[in-house]
């Protein structure tokens, strides 16, 4: 559904909840992170799109309350409700923690939208890897805005979100997925470096080609403690490299510190540092539109990340496999796993001519050596959160 869709859609739905139309509606995007995975808890550098894939929230005041109750469109979903006047903490159910601890950052800030009813509806895969949890916690901080008129900075707003998944939902992921929904735009990637938090525009609208992504079906689970180990694994070797982060890191330096480090470590430390190079080409080559180079660095991002960094999974290199078995001939340039891994999603990159036909390709490969049903779409880069009505 495009945003007029969704934004019409939200509204009947919540008419027919609450019983009045709703006076503020926010989106936020999910994201596909096209080069760059697991480097921006690294001070690193990404380079991921804002996708056409939303979380939609339609509110209105409840003036007599002092809670903010939050329906799901889907059936089954159970409801939340959060209680402004007792201090707001990680609670039941599950889902409720992102907008919980945004809550909680906002109202810290002196952000108090009072009572609420909220009608929520998303159309990012949950657990897909394509950053449906930021999009929430990103649509959240936007609706706030919206009903108090008070303006977060942007970067400050990605924060607030980023700190609300480590303090609520127990995953220490780093900023990418909140920048990127906040900050993304139409047709643009963005390079963004995770040490000074500068970001870069990087013009991705040549009708060429197409990005691609490939839902393994696979759900993913950052909270599993694989993902805090990754980040400790990166610590241990900057600690033994005597530098502040992997970013500081080059790969002599690395070798000639091998034998002061166990192997995984060690392998940890080469994709981290290789990727940041890797991000830094690919940037180059979007901007010359010079898609098999980024197309060749997207394959070795993802032999790096099954390979040393250990994140991947089977469902996923079938993906990659497939595509690179369909290669420049049938219009693939690249394919890598996206996201933070163990499931999720794929991303390639494909020449617009051959869309249908790669997608239906992949379909049936990966039908074939699965046994599981992939879901494909492609998405233009789209812009960040924005308020649709209010
Ligand atoms: C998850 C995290 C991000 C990032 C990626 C891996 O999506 O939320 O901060 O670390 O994994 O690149």
């Amino acid at each position: 559904m495009t945003l007029p869709e969704l934004t019409d859609y939200v509204s009947r739905h919540f008419a027919r909840t609450y019983g009045r139309p709703p006076r503020w509606i926010a989106a936020a995007p999910g994201r596909v992170n096209v080069i760059g995975e697991h480097t921006d808890y690294n001070d690193g550098f990404v380079l991921p799109m804002a996708i056409e894939r939303y979380a939609v929230m339609a509110t209105d005041s409840a003036p007599s309350s002092s809670s903010i109750s939050i329906r799901d469109t889907s059936e089954g979903v159970e409801p939340a409700t959060i209680d402004l006047s007792l201090p707001v903490k990680p609670g039941k159910p599950k889902w409720s923690n992102y907008p919980r601890g945004v809550i909680a950052g906002c109202l810290a800030r002196g952000i108090n939208p009072g009572g609420l009813d909220v009608l929520l509806h998303s159309t990012v895969p949950l657990g897909g890897g394509l950053s449906s949890s930021a999009a929430l916690e990103v649509c959240t901080a936007t609706l706030l805005e919206a009903v108090t008129g008070k303006k977060m900075d942007p970067v400050e707003k990605a924060l607030l979100c980023q700190q609300a998944e480590h303090e609520f939902a127990g995953v220490p992921c780093g900023i990418m997925d909140q920048f990127i929904s906040v900050m993304g735009r139409e047709n643009h990637l963005l390079l963004l470096d995770c040490r000074s938090r500068q970001t870069d525009l990087v013009p991705m609208n040549d009708p060429s080609v197409a990005l691609l992504i490939i839902n393994t079906n696979v759900k993913h689970e950052l909270g599993s403690g694989e993902y805090a180990k990754r980040r400790a694994q990166c610590e241990t070797a900057a600690k033994i490299l005597r530098v502040p982060s992997l970013r500081d890191a080059d790969p002599d330096a690395l070798e000639s510190a091998k034998n002061k480090m166990d192997n995984v470590v060690y392998r940890r430390a080469r994709h981290v540092i290789g990727e940041i190079e890797r991000t830094v080409h690919a940037a180059e080559g979007i901007r010359a539109s010079n898609w098999p180079t980024v197309g060749q660095l997207m394959y070795a991002s993802h032999a790096s990340l099954r390979d040393d960094y250990e994140v991947s999974c089977a469902e996923l290199d079938a993906v990659v496999e497939i595509a690179e078995g369909i290669g420049l001939k049938g219009g693939v340039y690249g394919c890598r796993m996206t996201g933070g891994g163990f499931g999720g999603c794929a991303v390639a990159l494909v020449q617009a001519g051959t869309v249908e036909a790669v997608s239906k390709k992949i379909a049936v490969d990966y039908k074939t050596k699965t046994g599981i049903e992939a879901m494909i779409f492609s998405s233009r880069p789209a812009a960040g959160a924005t308020i649709l009505k209010g």
